[in-house]
Protein backbone atom coordinates (compact mmCIF):
# COMPACT_ATOMS: atom_id res chain seq x y z
CA UNK A 1 0.00 0.00 0.00
CA UNK A 2 1.75 3.07 -0.79
CA UNK A 3 2.22 6.39 1.35
CA UNK A 4 0.90 9.48 -0.11
CA UNK A 5 2.22 12.73 1.59
CA UNK A 6 0.02 16.07 0.89
CA UNK A 7 1.49 19.33 1.42
CA UNK A 8 -1.31 22.30 1.12
CA UNK A 9 -2.32 25.21 3.06
CA UNK A 10 -5.87 24.72 2.40
CA UNK A 11 -7.49 22.25 5.48
CA UNK A 12 -10.61 21.37 2.71
CA UNK A 13 -8.06 20.29 0.19
CA UNK A 14 -6.11 17.70 2.79
CA UNK A 15 -9.48 16.33 3.95
CA UNK A 16 -10.89 15.69 0.95
CA UNK A 17 -7.92 14.63 -1.10
CA UNK A 18 -7.02 12.42 2.10
CA UNK A 19 -10.11 10.61 2.11
CA UNK A 20 -10.21 9.98 -2.16
CA UNK A 21 -6.84 8.45 -2.32
CA UNK A 22 -7.63 6.37 0.68
CA UNK A 23 -10.64 5.27 -0.73
CA UNK A 24 -8.55 3.96 -3.41
CA UNK A 25 -6.36 2.02 -0.64
CA UNK A 26 -3.08 4.59 -0.94
CA UNK A 27 -2.26 5.58 3.34
CA UNK A 28 -2.20 9.54 3.62
CA UNK A 29 -0.16 11.73 5.73
CA UNK A 30 -1.18 15.26 5.55
CA UNK A 31 0.78 18.51 6.34
CA UNK A 32 -0.49 22.25 6.42
CA UNK A 33 2.36 24.12 5.19
CA UNK A 34 5.64 23.98 3.33
CA UNK A 35 7.95 23.73 6.44
CA UNK A 36 5.79 21.51 8.07
CA UNK A 37 5.74 18.66 4.79
CA UNK A 38 9.66 18.91 5.24
CA UNK A 39 9.44 17.31 8.45
CA UNK A 40 7.33 14.83 7.49
CA UNK A 41 9.70 13.90 4.18
CA UNK A 42 12.39 14.07 6.53
CA UNK A 43 11.07 11.83 9.29
CA UNK A 44 8.79 9.63 7.36
CA UNK A 45 11.76 7.60 5.41
CA UNK A 46 9.09 5.41 3.73
CA UNK A 47 6.91 7.48 1.44
CA UNK A 48 5.92 6.97 -2.12
CA UNK A 49 5.03 10.02 -3.20
CA UNK A 50 4.05 13.29 -2.64
CA UNK A 51 1.04 16.16 -3.62
CA UNK A 52 2.53 19.52 -3.16
CA UNK A 53 0.66 22.79 -3.25
CA UNK A 54 2.64 25.45 -5.14
CA UNK A 55 1.57 28.36 -3.16
CA UNK A 56 1.16 28.44 0.46
CA UNK A 57 1.88 31.26 3.34
CA UNK A 58 4.94 29.79 5.08
CA UNK A 59 7.08 28.74 2.13
CA UNK A 60 7.06 28.77 -1.35
CA UNK A 61 6.21 25.52 -2.97
CA UNK A 62 9.02 25.36 -5.71
CA UNK A 63 11.23 26.08 -2.74
CA UNK A 64 9.63 22.79 -1.09
CA UNK A 65 9.86 20.95 -3.91
CA UNK A 66 13.70 22.07 -4.41
CA UNK A 67 14.68 20.91 -0.75
CA UNK A 68 12.76 17.52 -1.12
CA UNK A 69 14.63 16.77 -4.19
CA UNK A 70 18.29 17.54 -2.14
CA UNK A 71 16.75 15.51 0.62
CA UNK A 72 14.81 12.65 -1.15
CA UNK A 73 15.83 12.46 -4.82
CA UNK A 74 14.19 9.37 -5.52
CA UNK A 75 10.68 10.66 -4.02
CA UNK A 76 8.51 11.48 -6.78
CA UNK A 77 6.84 15.20 -6.45
CA UNK A 78 3.65 16.08 -8.37
CA UNK A 79 2.66 19.69 -8.10
CA UNK A 80 -0.72 21.00 -7.79
CA UNK A 81 -1.18 24.75 -8.49
CA UNK A 82 -4.19 27.00 -8.99
CA UNK A 83 -2.52 29.43 -10.72
CA UNK A 84 -0.34 27.70 -12.87
CA UNK A 85 1.95 29.88 -15.15
CA UNK A 86 3.58 28.76 -17.91
CA UNK A 87 6.70 29.93 -16.00
CA UNK A 88 5.80 28.36 -12.78
CA UNK A 89 5.44 24.58 -14.58
CA UNK A 90 8.94 25.22 -16.45
CA UNK A 91 10.41 25.58 -13.40
CA UNK A 92 8.76 22.74 -11.57
CA UNK A 93 9.88 20.39 -14.20
CA UNK A 94 13.41 22.07 -14.04
CA UNK A 95 13.30 21.21 -10.45
CA UNK A 96 12.57 17.71 -11.24
CA UNK A 97 8.45 17.54 -10.92
CA UNK A 98 7.09 14.71 -11.79
CA UNK A 99 3.68 16.35 -13.07
CA UNK A 100 1.78 18.93 -12.67
CA UNK A 101 -2.10 19.05 -11.58
CA UNK A 102 -4.37 22.08 -12.28
CA UNK A 103 -6.26 22.75 -9.59
CA UNK A 104 -10.13 22.94 -8.87
CA UNK A 105 -8.47 19.12 -8.99
CA UNK A 106 -10.25 16.32 -10.57
CA UNK A 107 -10.43 13.21 -8.68
CA UNK A 108 -9.49 10.57 -11.33
CA UNK A 109 -6.73 13.12 -12.65
CA UNK A 110 -5.01 12.61 -9.85
CA UNK A 111 -5.39 8.84 -9.04
CA UNK A 112 -3.98 8.56 -12.67
CA UNK A 113 -1.65 11.48 -12.31
CA UNK A 114 0.00 9.56 -8.98
CA UNK A 115 -0.61 5.60 -10.55
CA UNK A 116 2.23 7.08 -13.19
CA UNK A 117 4.41 8.76 -11.04
CA UNK A 118 4.63 5.48 -8.51
CA UNK A 119 4.98 3.45 -12.00
CA UNK A 120 8.17 5.70 -13.18
CA UNK A 121 9.88 5.33 -10.08
CA UNK A 122 9.45 1.52 -9.88
CA UNK A 123 10.73 1.13 -13.12
CA UNK A 124 13.88 4.00 -12.11
CA UNK A 125 14.39 1.62 -9.22
CA UNK A 126 14.38 -1.98 -11.39
CA UNK A 127 16.94 -0.26 -13.54
CA UNK A 128 18.92 1.18 -11.23
CA UNK A 129 18.77 -2.49 -9.70
CA UNK A 130 19.68 -4.52 -12.99
CA UNK A 131 22.22 -1.98 -13.82
CA UNK A 132 24.30 -2.58 -10.34
CA UNK A 133 23.74 -6.04 -11.25
CA UNK A 134 24.88 -5.91 -14.77
CA UNK A 135 28.12 -3.88 -13.26
CA UNK A 136 28.57 -6.61 -10.71
CA UNK A 137 27.97 -9.56 -13.19
CA UNK A 138 30.71 -7.76 -15.51
CA UNK A 139 33.16 -7.04 -12.49
CA UNK A 140 36.35 -9.16 -12.83
CA UNK A 141 36.64 -10.75 -9.38
CA UNK A 142 39.95 -12.02 -8.13
CA UNK A 143 42.98 -11.19 -5.93
CA UNK A 144 45.27 -13.72 -7.75
CA UNK A 145 48.64 -12.39 -8.76
CA UNK A 146 48.09 -14.17 -12.87
CA UNK A 147 44.58 -12.08 -12.04
CA UNK A 148 45.90 -8.91 -11.13
CA UNK A 149 48.26 -9.76 -14.05
CA UNK A 150 45.76 -9.88 -16.40
CA UNK A 151 43.70 -7.06 -15.37
CA UNK A 152 46.68 -4.91 -15.86
CA UNK A 153 47.37 -6.48 -19.20
CA UNK A 154 43.73 -5.54 -20.00
CA UNK A 155 44.65 -1.79 -18.82
CA UNK A 156 47.41 -1.74 -21.34
CA UNK A 157 45.82 -3.55 -24.44
CA UNK A 158 42.59 -1.56 -24.41
CA UNK A 159 43.51 1.46 -25.45
CA UNK A 160 45.47 0.54 -28.37
CA UNK A 161 43.32 -0.96 -31.75
CA UNK A 162 45.61 -3.96 -31.35
CA UNK A 163 43.90 -7.59 -31.53
CA UNK A 164 44.03 -10.16 -28.98
CA UNK A 165 44.28 -13.94 -28.53
CA UNK A 166 42.75 -14.41 -25.24
CA UNK A 167 43.33 -18.55 -24.63
CA UNK A 168 42.04 -20.60 -22.14
CA UNK A 169 40.03 -23.55 -20.30
CA UNK A 170 36.38 -23.05 -21.00
CA UNK A 171 35.30 -21.22 -18.02
CA UNK A 172 37.88 -19.42 -17.24
CA UNK A 173 36.59 -16.12 -17.78
CA UNK A 174 37.67 -15.50 -21.96
CA UNK A 175 34.34 -13.55 -22.69
CA UNK A 176 34.96 -11.39 -19.69
CA UNK A 177 38.26 -10.14 -20.80
CA UNK A 178 36.67 -9.62 -24.07
CA UNK A 179 34.38 -7.82 -22.73
CA UNK A 180 36.60 -5.84 -20.06
CA UNK A 181 39.04 -4.78 -23.04
CA UNK A 182 35.92 -3.51 -25.06
CA UNK A 183 34.53 -1.34 -22.36
CA UNK A 184 38.09 0.10 -21.53
CA UNK A 185 38.81 1.14 -24.96
CA UNK A 186 37.87 3.91 -27.20
CA UNK A 187 34.85 2.05 -28.36
CA UNK A 188 33.26 1.31 -25.70
CA UNK A 189 30.36 3.62 -26.89
CA UNK A 190 30.33 1.07 -29.97
CA UNK A 191 29.09 -2.28 -30.27
CA UNK A 192 30.23 -5.63 -29.32
CA UNK A 193 29.35 -8.47 -30.85
CA UNK A 194 30.27 -12.23 -30.62
CA UNK A 195 30.27 -14.99 -32.91
CA UNK A 196 30.67 -18.58 -31.33
CA UNK A 197 31.92 -20.15 -34.21
CA UNK A 198 31.65 -23.62 -32.77
CA UNK A 199 27.89 -23.08 -32.90
CA UNK A 200 27.16 -22.08 -35.83
CA UNK A 201 27.27 -24.56 -39.39
CA UNK A 202 30.15 -24.35 -41.01
CA UNK A 203 28.67 -23.80 -44.23
CA UNK A 204 26.50 -20.64 -42.46
CA UNK A 205 29.65 -19.10 -40.97
CA UNK A 206 29.88 -17.07 -43.73
CA UNK A 207 27.27 -15.58 -44.13
CA UNK A 208 27.04 -15.10 -40.47
CA UNK A 209 30.53 -12.72 -40.65
CA UNK A 210 29.76 -11.42 -44.04
CA UNK A 211 25.63 -11.21 -44.17
CA UNK A 212 24.35 -12.28 -47.30
CA UNK A 213 21.83 -10.22 -49.88
CA UNK A 214 18.26 -11.55 -50.85
CA UNK A 215 18.20 -15.04 -52.27
CA UNK A 216 22.16 -15.55 -52.06
CA UNK A 217 21.50 -19.30 -51.31
CA UNK A 218 18.65 -21.06 -49.79
CA UNK A 219 16.79 -19.94 -47.22
CA UNK A 220 18.48 -16.61 -47.80
CA UNK A 221 14.94 -14.74 -47.97
CA UNK A 222 15.92 -11.43 -47.12
CA UNK A 223 19.23 -9.26 -47.10
CA UNK A 224 21.02 -9.74 -43.97
CA UNK A 225 23.55 -7.77 -42.27
CA UNK A 226 26.19 -9.79 -40.59
CA UNK A 227 28.15 -9.84 -37.32
CA UNK A 228 30.97 -7.44 -38.87
CA UNK A 229 28.86 -4.98 -40.29
CA UNK A 230 27.17 -4.93 -36.84
CA UNK A 231 30.21 -4.25 -34.86
CA UNK A 232 30.83 -1.43 -37.23
CA UNK A 233 32.62 1.28 -34.81
CA UNK A 234 32.95 -1.14 -32.04
CA UNK A 235 34.35 -4.81 -30.87
CA UNK A 236 34.27 -8.10 -32.53
CA UNK A 237 34.52 -11.07 -30.77
CA UNK A 238 35.45 -14.35 -32.57
CA UNK A 239 34.61 -17.37 -29.67
CA UNK A 240 36.22 -20.65 -30.70
CA UNK A 241 38.22 -19.56 -33.58
CA UNK A 242 39.83 -22.56 -33.18
CA UNK A 243 36.70 -24.09 -34.85
CA UNK A 244 36.38 -21.43 -37.88
CA UNK A 245 36.53 -23.84 -40.84
CA UNK A 246 39.82 -23.80 -43.08
CA UNK A 247 38.22 -22.31 -45.97
CA UNK A 248 37.06 -19.38 -43.85
CA UNK A 249 40.00 -18.33 -42.48
CA UNK A 250 41.13 -17.56 -45.67
CA UNK A 251 38.60 -15.04 -46.18
CA UNK A 252 38.63 -13.60 -42.86
CA UNK A 253 42.64 -12.96 -43.32
CA UNK A 254 41.78 -10.72 -45.94
CA UNK A 255 39.07 -8.83 -43.44
CA UNK A 256 41.63 -8.38 -41.02
CA UNK A 257 44.19 -7.18 -43.87
CA UNK A 258 42.27 -5.27 -45.59
CA UNK A 259 39.18 -4.11 -43.25
CA UNK A 260 36.87 -5.19 -46.56
CA UNK A 261 34.12 -7.22 -47.02
CA UNK A 262 31.56 -8.99 -49.61
CA UNK A 263 28.15 -10.05 -48.21
CA UNK A 264 27.47 -13.01 -49.35
CA UNK A 265 26.03 -12.76 -53.26
CA UNK A 266 27.24 -9.58 -53.34
CA UNK A 267 29.87 -7.89 -55.65
CA UNK A 268 29.51 -4.55 -53.61
CA UNK A 269 32.58 -3.95 -51.36
CA UNK A 270 32.14 -2.94 -47.74
CA UNK A 271 34.48 -0.91 -45.73
CA UNK A 272 34.22 -1.84 -41.92
CA UNK A 273 35.96 -0.11 -38.55
CA UNK A 274 35.96 -3.35 -36.54
CA UNK A 275 38.59 -4.47 -33.52
CA UNK A 276 38.86 -7.77 -33.87
CA UNK A 277 39.37 -10.32 -30.30
CA UNK A 278 39.80 -14.09 -30.78
CA UNK A 279 39.64 -16.41 -28.24
CA UNK A 280 39.99 -20.39 -27.77
CA UNK A 281 40.26 -23.35 -25.40
CA UNK A 282 42.45 -24.84 -28.11
CA UNK A 283 46.05 -25.05 -28.43
CA UNK A 284 46.20 -22.99 -31.91
CA UNK A 285 50.18 -23.61 -32.26
CA UNK A 286 49.36 -27.76 -32.22
CA UNK A 287 46.26 -26.80 -34.49
CA UNK A 288 48.81 -25.11 -36.91
CA UNK A 289 51.08 -28.10 -36.96
CA UNK A 290 48.23 -30.88 -37.73
CA UNK A 291 46.66 -28.02 -40.78
CA UNK A 292 43.84 -27.27 -39.39
CA UNK A 293 44.34 -23.77 -38.64
CA UNK A 294 46.03 -21.17 -40.99
CA UNK A 295 49.81 -19.67 -39.23
CA UNK A 296 49.09 -16.28 -41.18
CA UNK A 297 45.76 -15.98 -39.69
CA UNK A 298 47.38 -16.87 -36.51
CA UNK A 299 50.33 -14.19 -36.50
CA UNK A 300 47.50 -12.00 -37.37
CA UNK A 301 44.50 -12.61 -34.07
CA UNK A 302 47.66 -12.96 -32.10
CA UNK A 303 49.12 -9.56 -31.90
CA UNK A 304 48.55 -9.50 -28.27
CA UNK A 305 48.20 -12.83 -26.24
CA UNK A 306 46.51 -13.09 -23.17
CA UNK A 307 46.28 -16.18 -21.12
CA UNK A 308 43.72 -17.16 -18.79
CA UNK A 309 44.84 -19.74 -16.37
CA UNK A 310 42.82 -22.29 -15.06
CA UNK A 311 41.56 -22.34 -11.93
CA UNK A 312 43.19 -24.22 -9.77
CA UNK A 313 46.35 -22.51 -10.48
CA UNK A 314 44.68 -19.89 -8.85
CA UNK A 315 42.86 -21.16 -5.64
CA UNK A 316 42.74 -17.52 -4.01
CA UNK A 317 40.41 -16.18 -5.94
CA UNK A 318 37.98 -18.72 -4.63
CA UNK A 319 36.79 -17.22 -1.70
CA UNK A 320 36.75 -13.88 -3.82
CA UNK A 321 34.91 -15.38 -6.23
CA UNK A 322 32.79 -17.54 -3.82
CA UNK A 323 31.53 -14.31 -2.32
CA UNK A 324 30.91 -12.17 -5.09
CA UNK A 325 28.85 -15.16 -6.89
CA UNK A 326 26.38 -16.01 -3.78
CA UNK A 327 25.65 -12.02 -3.84
CA UNK A 328 25.04 -12.13 -7.62
CA UNK A 329 23.02 -15.16 -7.19
CA UNK A 330 21.26 -13.82 -4.22
CA UNK A 331 20.11 -10.80 -5.68
CA UNK A 332 18.98 -12.94 -9.15
CA UNK A 333 16.71 -15.09 -7.06
CA UNK A 334 15.61 -12.65 -5.13
CA UNK A 335 16.85 -14.43 -1.80
CA UNK A 336 17.91 -13.03 1.48
CA UNK A 337 21.14 -12.48 1.20
CA UNK A 338 23.12 -15.38 2.56
CA UNK A 339 26.64 -16.19 3.78
CA UNK A 340 28.78 -18.72 4.14
CA UNK A 341 29.48 -20.63 7.63
CA UNK A 342 32.31 -22.13 8.60
CA UNK A 343 34.51 -24.13 6.70
CA UNK A 344 32.29 -24.02 3.69
CA UNK A 345 34.65 -21.60 1.36
CA UNK A 346 37.67 -24.14 2.57
CA UNK A 347 35.39 -26.69 1.31
CA UNK A 348 34.80 -24.86 -2.05
CA UNK A 349 38.66 -24.49 -2.44
CA UNK A 350 39.72 -27.97 -2.04
CA UNK A 351 37.60 -28.71 -5.08
CA UNK A 352 39.56 -29.09 -8.31
CA UNK A 353 36.85 -27.06 -10.75
CA UNK A 354 37.85 -28.56 -14.18
CA UNK A 355 35.03 -26.47 -15.50
CA UNK A 356 36.81 -23.77 -13.87
CA UNK A 357 34.82 -19.88 -12.53
CA UNK A 358 31.52 -21.08 -14.48
CA UNK A 359 31.32 -24.65 -12.31
CA UNK A 360 32.35 -22.36 -9.07
CA UNK A 361 29.35 -19.74 -10.14
CA UNK A 362 26.76 -22.78 -11.11
CA UNK A 363 27.65 -24.61 -8.04
CA UNK A 364 27.10 -21.34 -5.60
CA UNK A 365 23.47 -20.85 -7.62
CA UNK A 366 22.83 -24.33 -6.80
CA UNK A 367 24.04 -23.51 -3.09
CA UNK A 368 21.43 -20.85 -2.91
CA UNK A 369 19.05 -22.66 -4.22
CA UNK A 370 19.15 -25.70 -2.18
CA UNK A 371 20.57 -24.24 1.29
CA UNK A 372 17.68 -23.96 3.61
CA UNK A 373 19.16 -21.52 6.06
CA UNK A 374 20.23 -18.03 5.43
CA UNK A 375 23.92 -19.85 5.77
CA UNK A 376 25.92 -21.95 3.82
CA UNK A 377 27.27 -24.90 5.65
CA UNK A 378 30.28 -26.89 4.74
CA UNK A 379 27.48 -29.43 5.01
CA UNK A 380 25.55 -28.09 1.67
CA UNK A 381 28.73 -27.51 0.06
CA UNK A 382 28.98 -31.47 0.79
CA UNK A 383 25.62 -32.33 -0.81
CA UNK A 384 25.53 -30.01 -3.99
CA UNK A 385 29.23 -31.19 -4.87
CA UNK A 386 28.35 -34.70 -5.03
CA UNK A 387 30.18 -36.23 -8.50
CA UNK A 388 27.34 -35.54 -11.20
CA UNK A 389 29.26 -37.39 -13.90
CA UNK A 390 30.16 -40.79 -11.86
CA UNK A 391 27.89 -42.86 -11.92
CA UNK A 392 27.64 -46.20 -9.88
CA UNK A 393 24.78 -48.59 -10.03
CA UNK A 394 23.03 -47.49 -7.38
CA UNK A 395 22.70 -43.83 -8.31
CA UNK A 396 21.72 -45.17 -11.57
CA UNK A 397 19.31 -47.60 -10.03
CA UNK A 398 17.68 -44.59 -7.93
CA UNK A 399 17.51 -42.16 -11.32
CA UNK A 400 15.26 -45.08 -12.97
CA UNK A 401 12.42 -44.38 -10.85
CA UNK A 402 12.50 -40.86 -12.72
CA UNK A 403 12.15 -42.33 -16.02
CA UNK A 404 10.64 -46.22 -15.74
CA UNK A 405 7.43 -47.54 -16.28
CA UNK A 406 5.84 -51.23 -17.14
CA UNK A 407 4.31 -49.91 -20.44
CA UNK A 408 7.42 -48.28 -21.42
CA UNK A 409 9.71 -49.49 -24.01
CA UNK A 410 13.54 -49.57 -23.56
CA UNK A 411 13.62 -47.06 -26.37
CA UNK A 412 11.55 -44.61 -25.44
CA UNK A 413 12.69 -44.56 -21.77
CA UNK A 414 16.60 -44.53 -23.30
CA UNK A 415 15.41 -41.34 -25.26
CA UNK A 416 13.58 -39.77 -21.90
CA UNK A 417 17.18 -40.19 -20.16
CA UNK A 418 19.14 -39.15 -23.06
CA UNK A 419 16.84 -35.82 -23.10
CA UNK A 420 17.56 -34.83 -19.65
CA UNK A 421 20.87 -35.86 -19.75
CA UNK A 422 21.53 -33.61 -22.82
CA UNK A 423 19.38 -30.92 -21.49
CA UNK A 424 21.23 -30.82 -17.99
CA UNK A 425 24.41 -30.78 -19.55
CA UNK A 426 23.79 -27.78 -21.56
CA UNK A 427 22.53 -25.99 -18.84
CA UNK A 428 25.42 -26.61 -16.85
CA UNK A 429 27.68 -25.21 -19.76
CA UNK A 430 25.51 -22.52 -20.39
CA UNK A 431 24.28 -23.38 -23.57
CA UNK A 432 27.94 -23.85 -24.54
CA UNK A 433 27.53 -26.98 -27.13
CA UNK A 434 31.25 -27.82 -27.50
CA UNK A 435 31.35 -27.67 -23.96
CA UNK A 436 28.76 -29.70 -23.36
CA UNK A 437 29.85 -32.31 -25.88
CA UNK A 438 32.99 -32.71 -24.43
CA UNK A 439 31.29 -33.32 -20.79
CA UNK A 440 29.14 -36.04 -22.86
CA UNK A 441 32.03 -37.51 -24.40
CA UNK A 442 29.96 -36.96 -27.60
CA UNK A 443 31.62 -34.94 -30.98
CA UNK A 444 30.00 -31.43 -31.25
CA UNK A 445 28.36 -32.59 -34.72
CA UNK A 446 26.81 -35.99 -32.94
CA UNK A 447 25.24 -33.75 -29.99
CA UNK A 448 23.55 -31.43 -32.55
CA UNK A 449 22.61 -34.18 -34.43
CA UNK A 450 21.23 -35.90 -31.07
CA UNK A 451 19.59 -32.24 -30.27
CA UNK A 452 17.49 -32.03 -33.00
CA UNK A 453 16.59 -35.97 -33.34
CA UNK A 454 15.34 -35.52 -29.78
CA UNK A 455 13.80 -32.12 -30.57
CA UNK A 456 15.95 -29.93 -27.52
CA UNK A 457 16.28 -26.60 -28.93
N1 LIG B 1 37.36 -13.35 -12.59
C1 LIG B 1 36.01 -13.44 -12.68
N2 LIG B 1 35.24 -12.68 -11.88
C2 LIG B 1 33.90 -12.76 -11.93
N3 LIG B 1 33.24 -13.59 -12.74
C3 LIG B 1 33.95 -14.39 -13.56
C4 LIG B 1 35.36 -14.35 -13.58
N4 LIG B 1 35.80 -15.24 -14.48
C5 LIG B 1 34.71 -15.78 -15.03
N5 LIG B 1 33.58 -15.30 -14.49
C6 LIG B 1 32.20 -15.70 -14.79
O1 LIG B 1 32.24 -17.09 -15.06
C7 LIG B 1 31.40 -17.42 -16.18
C8 LIG B 1 32.26 -18.02 -17.28
O2 LIG B 1 33.10 -17.03 -17.84
P1 LIG B 1 33.29 -16.82 -19.40
O3 LIG B 1 32.01 -17.07 -20.13
O4 LIG B 1 33.95 -15.53 -19.63
O5 LIG B 1 34.28 -18.01 -19.68
P2 LIG B 1 34.94 -18.50 -21.04
O6 LIG B 1 36.38 -18.66 -20.76
O7 LIG B 1 34.53 -17.62 -22.15
O8 LIG B 1 34.29 -19.93 -21.17
P3 LIG B 1 34.11 -20.82 -22.51
O9 LIG B 1 35.44 -21.25 -22.96
O10 LIG B 1 33.30 -21.96 -22.01
O11 LIG B 1 33.40 -19.98 -23.50
C9 LIG B 1 30.73 -16.15 -16.59
O12 LIG B 1 29.48 -16.09 -15.95
C10 LIG B 1 31.66 -15.08 -16.06
O13 LIG B 1 30.95 -13.89 -15.80
MG1 LIG C 1 33.33 -18.08 -23.82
Amino acid sequence: MPSVLIIDDEQNILVTLSRALQLEGYRTEVAGGGKLGLEKVASHGALDAVLLDVLMPDMDGLEVLGRIRTAAPELPVVMMSGHATVEVAVRAVRLGAADFLEKPLSTDKVLVTLANALAIRRLAEENRSLRAQMGLARRMVGQSRCLQEILEQIRMVAPSNGRVLITGENGTGKELVARAIHEESARRAGPFVKLNCAAVPQELIESELFGHEKGSFTGASSLRRGKFEAADGGTLLLDEIGDMPLSMQAKLLRVLQEGELERVGSSETLRVDVRVLAATNQDLEAAIEAGRFRQDLFYRLNVVPIRVPPLRERREDIPWLGQHFLQLACEEHNRRAKAFGPGALERLGEHDWPGNVRELKNTIERLVIMAPGDEIRREDVERVMQPTRAGGAERAASGLEEFYSPTRQLREMVELAERAFITRAMRDCEGHATQAAKQLGLERSHLYKKMKALGIK
